[in-house]
């Protein structure tokens, strides 16, 4: 068995086997699209053809080759947004736009024609200072804000467009003549494509999109997750584009930009003094080419000596289907650029907040008895968690909701136990469903037609880890109502409500198929082929799982499904981790920028597998991923069927202490992250955020990966280098005060300090003008610390300022938002006084807890009183203590409820 694991795990066996998957070489709309190099477009405007209507303005464009005339549509929505959808005039048949992501028609602003001469449009959006040029020879659009040009359309000349013919009878011999003469047809793969033995026939022929975008003034980047790459994106070169096609890849590779589980076709731009971004609408697979260059303006005046150089990206998008539907966000700052996509997609749900403690995951826990002894682990070593998790071999013979029946023998009986110690269950739940006339759920999906069917209309069936199977049509709305009655109770046999899901393998995963996926010309709902659907797969397998558990509680409850694929707009529906990641330091190290981007993409509930899911890490490794772990926003230990055990007490006694350490600091940490996601939720604002989104003036933060914001007042370095005795960490901002987290000490001056480290730092510092709340202790699970007191960590800034603020509710129900019942507290420091306030009026929750301990960092003398004053106008003396070497001003055994207003005075 040792022997199998080794060889199993070589390094060379962990790298995915990338012959599986395409390169673009491999695509066939991307070798067409690539006969087109950049130059002047084959598009011109025709502007006699503009209408000005109510909501938009449409004109028509038309192929200076092909004849075949498009239809461009331009929309000013509200809050700084442009909407271009560009489509056939009249196609044969209608072409794919992407239903249910955006949360609702978005709220247009009336355009009007400012200029229309000499080939020129010029339009523009009374309410906010935004102007459209377009030209008509070539077809180009410039967008203008605040009379800076941001960003223009088709300056390549890369629209592309394939419109949608009938077959020819030639074409359909050729179909029958594949692999033998017809060679140039093939290569172009215009009717059929092969890949290895895999052969994809293509009922409506060619479909293919692209455009290309220039972003003025910038050479940073960022998005379109998911990739094992760098937060910042890399100039593609030929063959190499990002590539967005959701694929199980088993052990992905570091530092590849092909296709793992998600896709969010969102890219951000950023440069000192606005941030753009653009939203590409489109659920098939797409290819983004990036090109970073120095630009010289056309308006740059002539004489070689003052010619400006500044630099550019190029955005070139490609897409196998669809129409061209995009949204162009103009920002300016980083966090409106976060408001303006959720406002399309919407903003992450409020998680339960069990869900923001330790889950504890492996494939597998065996049985009931596995179960109890893993949760009385966590007691005896004292270690707190919320969650254990149940992966594939829980069921009988991979039936999802069903129980293997010796194994779990007693399912509800398990979970009263975890009941009683208020924990949760999570069980996996994946979208193929075995083939077996006996199995209910089979039989009646299968009577209903509510499987995905293959191109001669047969349910399709492909192999996953039931054996054969087929596949539930998510795209369906009768499909996804009827899945989310499955959780009710009574359906769900041996279920309770503690039990939650997990999503995995819905790219969807298929075995021995081409690139382990759904082939293309599979059909769903409405006759869509599956190539237009394909990224979207995950994303409705969530949304339709989170409605059953919410159907379930009778509307009443906050649902957590995690899901390995997704799509703009998942975070709606909850959770999403980074799949099979591999147990080495190279894998840790990249989880950052990989969480990062999802961030930014909107998903702020994100995390990778704490410990690296293929493979045996070392304990150091797997001390380091729990402590990095511990300040992400999901926080998950996992392991493959094959790896060893490695519940957090298996790896001696220090090492077990130190992890004991990290998995408190997380659960002291929940008020603070929390209230990090209640902003999330209402303002669209990452919990976990790159560096250069609070400081997004400071050049030397743009490319930094290794270290990231956790809400605007932590900064977050965790050690990634195996056998580390100093980390180099940024603290930026000249102006910034910042405080050692856990020592608090001030750091002397913002800049890259070279910071000391044993194996049981986690470097964390306390950015000066902020508040973090947090618990005095922790409880065995999230549930058993409701009552424990809070301590305000302060930390001043230059001006001896410091503000921050709690949420707080219930933790699992709707009744935040039906029946407004939380508290959302602010604290001030301000000119010796220390306040709490409200910050939200409607909100009312009541609640016993109380304010314990308050920490002042960078106090710069010593006090001679301390008063509290109460609403009740009554002043009481306050104990403290200071410490003159560290500047810290500690105040004990307050009592002051955490909902009432008080001020402390600072004398
Ligand atoms: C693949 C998932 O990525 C992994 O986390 C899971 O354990 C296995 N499937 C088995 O369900």
């Amino acid at each position: 068995r040792l022997l199998k694991r080794s060889v199993f795990f070589s390094v060379q066996d962990e790298a995915v086997d990338k012959s599986n998957f395409k390169n673009c070489n491999h695509i066939a709309f991307y070798r067409r699209q690539k006969l087109l190099h950049p130059g002047k477009s084959l598009y011109q405007a025709l502007l006699d053809s503009v209408t000005l209507c109510n909501d938009s303005v449409k004109l028509q464009i038309i192929n200076e080759k092909n004849k075949v005339p498009l239809l461009v549509e331009i929309y000013a929505i509200e809050g700084n947004i442009f909407r271009l959808k560009i489509n056939e005039v009249s196609p044969l048949k209608s072409r794919y736009e992407v239903p249910d992501v955006l949360i609702k028609e978005p709220t247009t602003q009336r355009l009007s024609i400012a200029q229309k001469e000499a080939g020129i449009l010029v339009l523009t959006c009374a309410s906010e200072d935004r102007k459209l040029h377009i030209t008509a020879n070539p077809f180009q659009i410039e967008l203008e804000s605040k009379g800076e040009t941001v960003l223009s359309v088709n300056t390549n000349g890369l629209l592309y467009f394939e419109h949608l013919q009938p077959k020819t009878t030639a074409q359909k011999k050729e179909d029958t003549s594949i692999g033998s003469s017809q060679e140039n047809q093939e290569d172009l793969g215009l009717w059929q494509e092969e890949f290895g033995s895999f052969l994809d026939i293509k009922a409506n022929g060619p479909s293919s999109i692209g455009l290309d975008f220039s972003l003025h003034g910038c050479e940073h980047v960022y998005g379109i997750p998911e990739h094992a790459e760098t937060l910042l994106l890399k100039n593609t070169s030929d063959d190499d584009a990002y590539r967005l096609f959701n694929l199980d890849v088993y052990g992905h590779k570091i530092h590849d930009k092909m296709g793992i589980y998600g896709s969010v076709p969102f890219l951000l731009a950023h440069k000192p003094n606005r941030t753009s971004g653009i939203f590409w609408l489109n659920s098939s697979e797409t290819l983004v080419e990036i090109n970073t260059k120095a630009h010289v303006p056309s308006r740059s005046p002539p004489d070689i000596t003052k010619q400006r150089v500044v630099p550019q990206t190029d955005v070139r998008w490609m897409s196998e289907s669809g129409i061209i539907d995009v949204f162009l966000l103009m920002g300016p700052n980083p966090f409106d650029i976060f408001k303006q996509y959720a406002q399309l997609t919407g903003t992450q749900a409020l998680p339960p907040l069990f869900s923001l403690g330790y889950h504890q995951c492996r494939w597998n826990y065996e049985d009931e008895q596995d179960v109890k002894t893993v949760d009385a682990g966590f007691d005896e070593h004292d270690i707190p968690y919320d969650v254990i998790w149940l992966d594939i071999e829980h069921t009988e013979g991979k039936r999802y909701f069903t129980w293997d029946k010796k194994k779990f023998q007693h399912p509800k009986r398990m979970q009263e136990l975890l009941t009683r110690k208020k924990r949760k269950l999570v069980v996996i739940i994946d979208p193929h469903i075995k083939v077996d006339p006996m199995y209910t759920l089979y039989s009646q999906a299968k009577k209903k037609g509510y499987f995905v069917k293959n191109r001669t209309g047969q349910d399709f069936e492909g192999i996953c880890w039931p054996g054969s199977s087929s596949y539930l049509d998510f795209t369906n709305p009768d499909v996804r109502e009827w899945y989310a009655d499955q959780f009710a109770f009574k359906s769900y046999k041996g279920s309770t409500d503690i039990l939650f899901v997990w999503n995995d393998m819905n790219e969807p995963s298929v075995f021995k198929a081409a690139e382990l996926t759904m082939q293309r010309d599979a059909v769903h709902h409405g006759n869509w082929e599956h190539r237009e659907v394909h990224n979207l797969y995950g994303f409705y397998q969530q949304m339709a799982t989170a409605e059953g558990l919410i159907k379930r509680s009778g509307g009443q409850k906050r649902p957590f499904v995690l899901t390995r694929s997704f799509f703009a707009g998942s975070q709606k529906y909850g959770a999403v981790w980074t799949g099979d990641n591999v147990a080495e330091w190279s894998y840790l190290k990249i989880s950052i920028p990989m969480l990062l981007t999802i961030s930014i993409a909107g998903i702020s509930f994100c995390g990778a597998d704490v410990g690296g899911f293929i493979g045996d890490p070392e304990p150091e490794l797997l001390v380091r991923w729990y402590q990095a772990g511990a300040y992400q926003p999901f926080f998950r230990g996992h392991a493959n069927i094959e790896s060893k055990r490695r519940e957090p007490w298996l790896f001696g006694d220090e090492n077990t202490r130190i992890i004991r350490e990290a998995i408190r600091e997380r659960y002291t940490l929940l008020p603070y992250l929390y209230s990090l996601f209640y902003r999330a939720h209402t303002t669209a604002e990452p919990v976990m955020r790159p560096l250069w989104v609070e400081f997004p003036k400071e050049q030397e933060t743009f490319g930094v990966e290794d270290e990231y914001m956790l809400g605007n007042a932590l900064l977050v370095h965790p050690v990634i280098e195996q056998e580390a005795t100093t980390v180099n960490v940024l603290l930026p901002g000249s102006d910034e005060v910042w405080y050692d987290f856990r020592r608090f000490r001030r750091l002397d001056y913002p800049g890259t300090l070279k910071i000391p480290v044993t194996l049981e730092s986690i470097p964390v510092f306390q950015r000066g003008g902020g508040v973090v709340p947090l618990k005095t202790t922790v409880g065995r699970s999230t549930e058993w610390m409701t009552d424990i007191s809070y301590e305000l960590r302060v930390a001043l800034d230059s001006k001896d300022f410091a503000v921050g603020e709690l949420y707080l509710d219930d933790g699992h129900s709707f009744q935040y938002l039906h029946k407004k019942q939380f508290l959302h507290r602010k604290f001030t420091f301000h000119k010796n006084v220390f306040s709490s306030s409200c910050a939200d009026e409607i909100g009312q929750y009541h609640t016993k807890c109380v304010v314990e301990r308050v920490l002042i960092l960078g106090v710069q003398k010593q006090p001679t009183s301390v008063t509290v004053s109460l609403h009740d106008g009554k002043d009481k003396e306050v104990v403290f203590t200071y410490d003159a070497k560290s500047s810290m001003l500690t105040l004990e055994k307050l009592l002051l409820n955490v909902g009432a207003d008080w001020e402390i005075h600072i004398k």
